[in-house]
């Protein structure tokens, strides 16, 4: 079994007088797609928020490749490795594909702003062009490397923003909802290019509400009800689990 790379414990983020994370413990391994499920409103992007840095944590630990985390800065997360998507796409507009690509290994290394005035050299300037492209090619955009990224459909710009995520050599990426919106082609091609990530090693954590496209990617699935873990286990598992049906049927919360 691969090491854990990113280690959750006893997270818990209050809102005012409302619990929107609590206590939730919880670990992903290297090269693992951890799914994450649950009803609307059940913490599941607050969690996110809060492992990169967007929120502050009320209570709790969090270590990524076995530093603490937790408290830092959303750039100094990045930079460690942890990359995330967003539930809306927000590429460069009025720039070629290849270098909306480029911009995401800037995000990741580019940290001082000396580097910023002083530029790249020809020659990292170069290498990063070449990686770009190997990723375009990756997410399967290598016909459109030159073209303006607003000529992109709505899942093109996904795919795009996966190779953009993965510029920045993360170890870790969260996808919130990324399934969302797709048609089954692109969901069959993001599900590829997802294990092809997998494969290389690289860890991600995966929020989705299409439990056909989740539970056949997903090595493990945790279940958050209420700002709470209710279940964690493999997808036969969990797809069996009475908990999990009661959270999605009953209650008062719609299914998502
Ligand atoms: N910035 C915020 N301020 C106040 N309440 C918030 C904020 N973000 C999320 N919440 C609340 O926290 C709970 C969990 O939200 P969220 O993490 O977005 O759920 P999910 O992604 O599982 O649908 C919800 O009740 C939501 O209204
Ligand atoms: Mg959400």
């Amino acid at each position: 079994m691969s090491k854990a790379i990113l280690q959750v414990r006893n997270l818990t983020k209050r809102f005012g007088g409302l619990t929107a994370v609590s206590d939730l413990a919880f670990e992903v391994r290297e090269g693992e797609i951890l799914g994450m499920i649950g009803p609307n409103g059940a913490g599941k992007s607050t969690t996110f928020n809060l492992i990169a840095g967007t929120y502050s944590a009320t209570e709790g630990e969090v270590q990524f490749s076995g530093e603490p985390v937790l408290g830092l800065p959303p750039h100094r997360i990045a930079a460690k490795g942890i990359m995330r998507t967003f539930q809306h796409n927000r590429p460069f507009g009025g720039m070629p594909v290849i270098e909306n690509v480029m911009v995401g290994a800037h995000t990741r290394f580019t940290s001082t702003l000396w580097s910023v005035v002083a530029g790249y050299s020809r020659k990292e300037e170069i290498e990063k062009r070449r990686r770009a492209e190997e990723l375009v090619d990756f997410v399967g955009l290598g016909d459109l490397r030159d073209a303006d990224v607003t000529t992109l459909s709505f899942g093109q710009g996904r795919l795009l923003e996966i190779a953009r995520a993965l510029a920045g050599e993360p170890r870790l990426i969260l996808f919130d909802e990324p399934a969302a919106g797709l048609t089954q082609d692109e969901l069959d091609r993001l599900g590829g290019i997802m294990r092809g990530i997998a494969a290389r090693g690289i860890a991600m954590l995966l929020i989705e509400h299409d439990m056909h496209f989740l539970l056949p990617l997903a090595h493990r699935v945790v279940v958050l009800n209420f700002g709470a873990k209710i279940a964690d286990g493999l997808p036969g598992e969990i797809r069996a689990d009475p908990a999990v049906m009661d959270a999605y049927l009953g209650g008062s919360h719609a299914a998502a």
